[in-house]
């Protein structure tokens, strides 16, 4: 083998330790114990990309509040299950602030994160209709929905939106719809691992076939407003948040404090259910429930029975946050700039060194700097190519986990990474190249 950045005998001998049939097919926690180890061992830090987790100190508006109520003495009482009257209404605001749409508090729920927003969603929804039950994915995506419908053993089907992108989306979605199976349809936008974002022509095409088919919208917005070509971080003020719920009533939307507002360790997200949907009555909820409305059930038949609420703490400072997001005090889109700043550099050193970005384009515009992007390497499966960076202190997950056809491809993510490594990226990936030349 040639000579490589990180000590071979070692990284090869902490991957036969590990077990892992190969590094490239490894979840993303397996990854990060593997790097950890060769790290201790070594004294080498590799350049993370695996995992996608907020790499900023903590909302200090969330905090501030948070304590503020473990003080008063909120942590022995029971939250409400539907969430504190302050925190919905706050919610409320928010999607009208940033979204430009109305939602009645009632249906702007705290969740334990937005992970379990998403598991309520997906029981509920295999449920409204008897014959109905499939959920279809527009791939790729967050490999834990999926891993979700599996341990609740609901079906799924998917395809990967790469080739179907503006008009062409129509006539995908219009095969899956009119089969009649599928009771609802989940994306990310941005796109968890692409970055892709959808423009409104696509987000209307969705909406549009939505209210033909009678199909429920999941529309996950966990990295919300963080397509950063755009600022939708200005109260009551255009541009917004692109979002289907422009184009339909038949909606929840899924917001997740975890990276929008770096609060991710307090397992507090936002489900927004649309006012029609919340008040819409399905007749086969009764097979399952005491009653057939589908905001009533959502919160006293399915939130009830998963954990009874969400942390009332941590209810406070979702509060706080976006309490000072709504008034104009807190700018939470300049908090998190620095993840595209980041993208763009690290996209660089990897195209200057014979790399490809993968999802490159949102139609025909570049696509954003963000949280994550894509690449690969002429000649390697997503797969192989992993296998073979580890060895070069360079760790990521392959897009074959993800639900992608691109399989030549890799997700990383630039959130842990420190501008100080950029020249350790920048050696690594050249002496990469050097050792691979592209013929
Ligand atoms: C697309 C997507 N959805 C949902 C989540 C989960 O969000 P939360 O931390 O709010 O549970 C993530 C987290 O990485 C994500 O990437």
């Amino acid at each position: 083998m040639k000579n490589t950045p990180i000590n071979q005998e070692v990284v090869s001998r902490k991957i036969k330790e590990s077990g892992l049939p190969q590094v490239g097919t490894a979840s993303i926690r397996e990854i990060k114990k593997l790097i950890n180890n060769i790290e201790l061992e070594t004294g080498d830090s590799y350049i993370r990309m695996e995992m996608g987790i907020p790499g900023l100190p903590p909302n200090a508006y969330g905090v501030k509040a948070q304590i503020e109520a473990l003080e008063r003495g909120v942590a022995a009482l029971y939250p409400d299950i539907q969430g504190i009257p302050l925190v919905k209404n706050e919610i409320s605001r928010f999607v009208k602030n940033f979204l430009d749409i109305e939602v009645n508090p009632e249906g702007c729920i705290p969740t334990v994160g937005s992970m379990q927003g998403g598991f309520a969603a997906f029981l509920m929804l295999s449920r409204i209709f008897k014959g109905r039950d499939t959920t279809l994915f527009i791939d790729p995506g967050f490999p834990v929905h999926k891993m979700q419908h599996k341990v609740m053993g609901l079906k799924f089907d998917s395809f990967d939106v790469y080739n179907y992108r503006g008009e062409k989306l129509r006539e995908k979605l219009e095969e899956y719809f009119s089969k009649g199976n599928i009771h609802s349809v989940l994306y990310s936008n941005p796109n968890n691992p692409s970055w892709i974002c959808f423009n409104d022509v696509e987000l209307k095409i969705i909406g549009e076939l939505a209210n033909k088919y009678n199909i429920v919208v999941m529309e996950d917005l966990a990295y919300f407003a963080m397509d950063f070509r755009k600022d939708y971080s200005i109260p009551g003020q255009a541009p917004y948040q692109p979002s289907v719920a422009k184009y339909t009533d038949n909606y929840i939307l899924f917001i997740s404090s975890s990276k929008s507002f770096s609060y991710a360790g307090e397992r507090i997200g936002m489900m927004v259910i649309s006012d029609e949907l919340y008040e819409t009555k399905f007749d086969n909820l009764k097979q399952h429930y005491t009653s057939d409305g589908f905001g009533y059930t959502m919160v006293f038949g399915t939130l009830y029975p998963l954990s009874s609420g969400t942390s009332h703490s941590a209810q406070y400072g979702l509060y706080g946050i976006l309490k000072a997001v709504n008034d104009g005090v807190f700018n939470f889109r300049d908090e998190v700039m620095v993840y595209g700043e980041k993208a763009k550099v690290m996209k660089k050193l990897f195209t200057d060194n014979g790399f490809d970005i993968v999802y490159d384009k949102d139609e025909d515009e570049p696509i954003a700097d963000g949280f994550y992007f894509t690449f690969s390497y002429p000649g390697f499966d997503g797969v192989e190519l992993l296998n073979e960076l580890i060895y070069y202190g360079i760790s990521a997950i392959s897009l074959a986990i993800t639900g992608s056809e691109r399989t030549e491809g890799i997700r990383a993510c630039t959130s842990l990474v420190k501008k100080e490594q950029f020249g350790d990226l920048e050696n690594r990936l050249k002496k990469f190249h050097e050792n691979h030349p592209i013929s």
